[in-house]
Order: C-alpha cells, then structure tokens, then sequence
C-alpha cells in the first residue's frame, strides 16, 4: 500500500477518495493525526497530515517517529512525502516541484531514530543516498508522462525552524550545496529507511529562500499559501498518475 505525507490540503485533495479514518497509536505516541484511508486511481493508500488536523504540530514537534510507525503498522510498503520547502538555487523559483535526491541534516533535539538503546539493537542504516532510486525514477517517469516540469534532482536542507531562515544561514546552506530548505524532512526520511519503507520527496517550493529572488527582505505568509493552493493538484496528479501505472505493473507481474 502506498502512503502519503503531506499537508491537510493534499489530503483533501480531489484525486484522493477518503473512505475510512483511524487513530494511530504506536510505542512511540500518538501519529500527528488520524490515518486516512482511501484509493488513489483505484490502489488503496493511506495518507497522513504531518501537522495534524488544522496544522496544530510545529516542524520540531511532529511525532515522526509516531508516523512513520503507524504508516508500516497500518500496512504501508512505500512512502511518499510532500514538502512545502524555500528556493535556493536560481531553477528553484516559487511552484516549482522538485524531487531531490540527497539530504543535508541542520535539525537539533528531535526524536531522529528508532536505534536508541533499551532492548533494540543498535544498527546504523545506510542513508549514502537517503531517497528510494527505484521511487525516485517512478516518480519523475510520472510527472515525465504528464508534461508536468519537475527538477529531477536536488539537495534538501532540513533545518530546525519554525522560524525561516537569515540570508546568512541560506548563503551558508548554498555553499554546502544545498538546493532546497524545508524544516520536515528531517528525521522522516531516516526513520522511513530504518523501518526498511521506501521514501520519495515531491517538494513545493513554496516561496525564495531568505535573500533569495524576491525574498531578499522579507517572506511573505499569504504569497506562501497562496503557492501551495495553486501547487497542491499538480502535486496530486503525479501521485496519481504515479499510483496507475504502480497498478498496472502489480497486474502484469502477478
Ligand atoms: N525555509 C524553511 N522551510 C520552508 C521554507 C523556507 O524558506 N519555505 C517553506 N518551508
């Protein structure tokens, strides 16, 4: 089954047909809100709001280990995750999509891993390339098939937040190579890989980074929702499109 992760306006997108909600709780606490089954083109999938109903959890308090939990308990076998994040290199303007492909970890004090001691044995995952390849592909192939531009690659920063980001600290995040900043993808990425659950970003960029285009004062709330409206169907449409052709490949191999 296929999960996704993202804002309360994906999943109450269209494309998602909404059957069944449950509330998950796991070894870890409560999941950021109840899990929400239902079909995307005709495959059965779940999908989670990562700040819960009415976006009450703040990036440095969603319970992501409590998610990625409740995802595989609840049957979960590939993860897709949506991310509003700030533009940084010049291709990377307002509503662009993008699907990076590696990671740079800023966060501090958040509950990163599944591995800390007690009973469990310690196991250190390798993260070399921190998203799914063969997820990756399938997801730039439907986006490919729907015309719809997205950056095929990419380097998502995850800082601490909930405040944005200094023009220094963006210059800074630039250097070390850095395309995208976001505050979510961190530790949600790392936990899917040690419960084995492959894991794709589709990332919004939702306004410029701080000093970046027309961000070089200040970045504005409104223009950022305002961004995400208008992305959140083309988003949908390549999940969409995505989930079809999943379908059709299960049928052929089964
Ligand atoms: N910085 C960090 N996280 C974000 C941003 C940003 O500019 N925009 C959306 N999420």
């Amino acid at each position: 089954m296929l999960a996704v992760i993202g804002g309360s306006g994906v999943v109450g997108s269209a494309v998602f047909e909404m059957k069944r909600r449950v509330v998950a709780r796991t070894p870890y606490g409560e999941a950021s809100g109840p899990l929400n089954f239902g079909e995307i083109s005709g495959r059965t999938a779940v999908f989670l709001a990562r700040h819960g109903p009415g976006h009450i959890h703040p990036p440095h308090q969603v319970n992501y280990r409590a998610n990625l939990w409740a995802l595989k308990e609840a049957g979960a076998r590939e993860v897709v995750s949506i991310a509003a994040v700030g533009g940084i290199d010049d291709d990377c303007a307002p509503g662009v999509i993008a699907i990076p492909d590696q990671i740079i970890d800023y966060t501090s004090g958040r509950e990163h891993t599944y591995f800390d001691g007690g009973d469990r044995q310690v196991r250190h995952i390798d993260f070399t390339l921190p998203y799914h390849t063969a997820l990756r592909d399938a997801l730039i192939a439907a986006a490919r098939r729907l015309d719809e531009p997205v950056i095929e690659r990419g380097c998502y920063a995850a800082t601490q937040g909930p405040r944005l980001e200094t023009t220094a600290e963006i210059a800074r995040l630039a250097r070390d190579g850095a395309s995208l900043v976001g505050m979510t993808g961190m530790p949600e990425a790392a936990l899917a890989r040690e419960l084995e659950l492959p894991y794709a970003h589709l990332c919004v960029v939702a306004n410029w980074a701080a000093g970046r285009g027309d961000s070089t004062i200040a970045i504005s709330h409104d223009a950022i929702e305002q961004t995400m409206r208008e992305s959140v169907t083309r988003v949908a449409r390549i999940i969409a499109n995505y989930a079809a052709s999943r379908g059709e490949s299960l049928r052929e191999t089964h």
